[in-house]
């Protein structure tokens, strides 16, 4: 790949997702447009390069980010999440519930992926939330930039990978086993997917879209790819998005050390907005 075209790629990916693109990224950048040249029929980076500059070029500059962005996920990754939101979270935001009596518990999964991760946080609220709160309704809403990763999440059908993850219990209690051509799949049942919205959200474009506030926020794995004063705005916006007290989980490699904040640091990669937090 010519440097110019490096030097264009890096700067319009940055532009429209700030996703850092470091100098070490060229080889993986070039194969992964690999196949974009091949869906467009073009024989040379330069060429896409050229139609990128177009007018036209809008659609297919969304497919170049998703090409770019890495999309690994898994369930239940990072499992002290899920044990900190059984143990700790949920039974303190029922007993909030009690006292304060909102419509719904609301659980945000920022920078989705292909589903897991929300799909991990609905068998976890199903499996603690009776218990706690029966009549405590919940909602999870699931975004990201890659329509891509999205279409799977609502397909919401995972390759038999998923026992290794998912304890055979919670498999057969949540997920329908294919069959026929569908041997070795499971899809994730509608008693959980009715909880889960997904939707398109570019984490850096402007303020958020949702008009109500979050009890739980979990924004992993993907700020990793972001600089340092992205990575500031974005947890600056996400803990206007928490109701005070509200938890935001991180990826245990995106300690918010070094970045300007008021969230409470409770245990790694487990923040809390303070109950009465100046902004
Ligand atoms: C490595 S995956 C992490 C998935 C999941 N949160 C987890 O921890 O397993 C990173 C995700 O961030 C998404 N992403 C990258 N830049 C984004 C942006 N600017 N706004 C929203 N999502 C973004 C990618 O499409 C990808 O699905």
């Amino acid at each position: 790949m010519r440097d110019s075209d490096y030097h264009f790629i890096r700067s319009l990916v940055y532009e429209r997702s700030r996703i850092n693109l470091g100098p070490d990224k060229r080889e993986l950048v070039a194969a992964r447009l690999g196949k974009r040249l091949r869906a467009m029929q073009l024989s040379s980076i330069s060429d896409y390069c050229s139609y990128l500059r177009t007018a036209e070029a809008h659609d297919e500059i969304a497919n170049l980010i998703d090409a770019i962005s890495t999309n690994h996920t898994f369930f239940f990754r990072e499992e002290h999440h899920f044990e900190f939101l059984r143990t700790t979270a949920l039974p303190e935001l029922a007993g909030r519930w009690r006292a304060e009596r909102w419509p719904a518990l609301r659980v945000w999964s920022a920078a989705c992926s292909s589903g897991e991760e929300p799909y991990s946080l609905a068998i976890t609220l199903a499996e603690t939330l009776p218990a706690l709160a029966p009549d405590l309704p919940w909602r999870i809403d699931a975004t990201d930039i890659s329509h891509r990763v999205l279409e799977r999440a609502r397909m919401a059908i995972y390759g038999e990978g998923i026992a290794g993850h998912v304890p055979s219990a919670l498999v057969q209690k949540y997920f329908q086993c294919g069959f026929g051509p569908q041997a070795g799949n499971y899809r994730v049942k509608p008693c959980l997917q009715e909880h889960v919205v997904f939707s398109h959200l570019n984490l850096i474009d402007g303020p958020f879209p949702f008009t109500e506030q979050f009890h739980v926020i979990v924004c992993r794995n993907v700020m990793i790819y972001f600089d340092r004063p992205t990575q500031e705005d974005l947890v600056a916006k996400l803990m206007r998005q928490l109701v005070p007290g509200g938890y935001l989980l991180v990826g245990h490699s995106e300690s918010l050390t070094g970045i300007r904040h008021s969230l409470v640091l409770l245990a790694p990669a487990i923040y809390r907005r303070p109950p009465a937090a100046k902004i």
